[in-house]
């Protein structure tokens, strides 16, 4: 479907192939040919994994698991939009209740039970959201991110806002617990700070403290054995066992969250999984023509064990993105850093951190490769204005918008950077929107698993995280 309307693509011939940077510091034909025919390898394994994961593991003899539950997630949520008792009408029903019940969303998680969540709401929402009457928010409660860390002054900020007042509203706020194993420190914590502080707020008003929360968790763990009582929730969302925390954006732990906020309700959300959907058909057709997942793979898995890149710059020209720019982080950190390999993922949002790292970038070591998110048109832009007691600068500026600008600087970024034997890439999307954010999500955990295989650690599971998880509970012993 690529060129078809909405469609992100993958730009880099111009900017990282041997013509463009030279071939010490390009990619040669010659690489491309050879990571093609690695590419038709690993989409056997990954079709053979897919349709018999639980023999793939036992042929490994590993315990890590392989969850590819999110590959298919998009399409079966749509499959099920229409069931009456389906999640997704659960969700619809749950939303809408939680926005008349109360002012304030909390979504309290942490890593991949938060990230894919917050960069829905960046990149989606209106960036004054919690700032817009309830009408320009299209009766949409203020959304608040928690249990993200164990910081007692953030924390008691939220709960000051959270308990200010209730504004007409029966409870002050409702929330909305995210955690797949139901045994996160993190979120632990703030859950149970969180309840304390409705509870003791509202022991006098009489509304159940039940009906203001829900939880998004796994099959088992104590959020779920915690039931519907009433020290319960009055709401579960599932996240499934066959999907990992970090490719569960399309499940509850993102639509949930995103149901609460968005301007164009439950529409929206389909839209984001349309594009998800479209996003796994392109992945599914050849491994290189019209598919910027599997192009994507390759051309990070060359950059950084051929060029030796180890530095993975993600560079989106809008704050919007900047979440997802942190969302990516982790994909590709917990995925990929492994078995002392996987290059080091960062964010960068232009033009801003070109007054900030930009130097360091044209002219320090060369051991990064960037990826720009470019969104070509914008619903709002503004002609750019005279420079005050700047002729040269409104010349310049002259016939121009504020966009226009913005891709100037990303195209001028990139020559300069190019001229210098520095490679970069380009997601470009039409617009910023759930159906383009949807493919782009899901380009980025394809490509995730299929850089996984090439480099040949497991892109699912992240037993390092556990390794810190245990020193923390050590010392909280003594
Ligand atoms: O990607 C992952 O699996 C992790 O980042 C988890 O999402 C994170 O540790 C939170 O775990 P849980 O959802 O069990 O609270």
């Amino acid at each position: 479907m690529d060129g078809s309307a909405g469609a992100i693509r993958l730009e880099w011939e111009q900017w990282f192939s041997e013509d463009a940077v030279g071939s010490e510091r390009g990619v040669r034909a010659s690489e491309i040919r050879t990571v093609q025919r690695a590419l038709r390898r690993v989409r056997r394994e990954i079709d053979r994994e897919r349709a018999d994961p639980a023999e793939a593991v036992r042929r490994r003899g590993s315990d890590e698991p392989l969850d590819y539950g999110f590959w298919d997630c998009p399409r079966r949520v749509l499959d099920s939009w229409q069931q009456p008792d389906g999640e997704i009408r659960r969700i619809a029903l749950t939303a809408e209740r939680l926005a008349r019940l109360a002012e304030r969303h909390i979504v309290l998680g942490i890593g991949g039970s938060y990230l894919g969540a917050k960069a829905l709401f960046d990149a989606l929402a209106d960036p004054y959201h919690n700032e817009l009457a309830r009408e320009s928010r299209h009766g949409r409660p203020r959304i608040y991110f928690e249990g993200n860390n164990v910081d007692a002054a953030q924390l008691a900020a939220t709960l000051r806002a959270a308990c200010a007042d209730r504004g007409g509203f029966a409870a002050p706020f409702s929330a909305n617990v995210i955690s797949k194993s139901g045994a996160t420190l993190e979120t632990s914590v703030v859950y149970s700070v969180v309840r304390g502080a409705l509870e003791a707020a509202e022991r006098a008003a009489g509304v159940s403290v039940r009906d203001c929360f829900v939880a998004t968790t796994g099959p088992t763990g104590i959020l779920r054995e915690a039931g519907d009582g009433p020290d319960g929730f009055s709401a579960f969302f599932d996240v499934p066992d066959e999907i990992g925390g970090r490719y569960s954006v399309f499940t509850a732990v993102g639509l949930m969250p995103m149901a609460m906020f968005a301007a164009g309700g439950m529409d929206e959300v389909y839209r984001l999984l349309e594009g998800a959907r479209d996003m796994t058909d392109r992945a599914e057709g050849g491994v290189w023509d019209d598919n910027p997942a599997y192009q994507y793979a390759a051309l990070q898995h060359i950059a950084h064990t051929k060029r030796k890149y180890t530095i993975r710059v993600m560079s989106p020209w809008t704050r919007r993105l900047e979440s997802l720019g942190f969302w990516y982080d982790q994909l590709a950190a917990e995925s990929l850093g492994k078995k002392e390999t996987g290059a080091t993922p960062l964010t960068m949002v232009g033009t801003r951190e070109l007054h900030s790292r930009g130097q360091q970038h044209q002219e320090g070591r060369r051991d990064k490769i960037i990826t720009n998110i470019i969104v070509e048109s914008v619903p709002e832009d503004m002609p750019a204005p005279r420079i005050r007691g700047d002729k040269k600068m409104s010349d310049l500026l002259e016939g121009k918008t504020v966009h226009d600008m913005s891709l100037a600087a990303a195209r001028g970024t990139n020559r300069a950077y190019r001229e210098d034997g520095r490679p970069t890439m380009s997601i470009i999307l039409p617009v910023l929107d759930a159906y383009t954010l949807g493919q782009l999500m899901q380009m980025l955990m394809i490509a995730t698993v299929v850089e996984g295989k090439l480099l040949g650690v497991s892109p699912f599971g992240q037993p390092g995280v556990r390794v810190y998880k245990e020193r923390m509970a050590d010392e909280l012993r003594r």
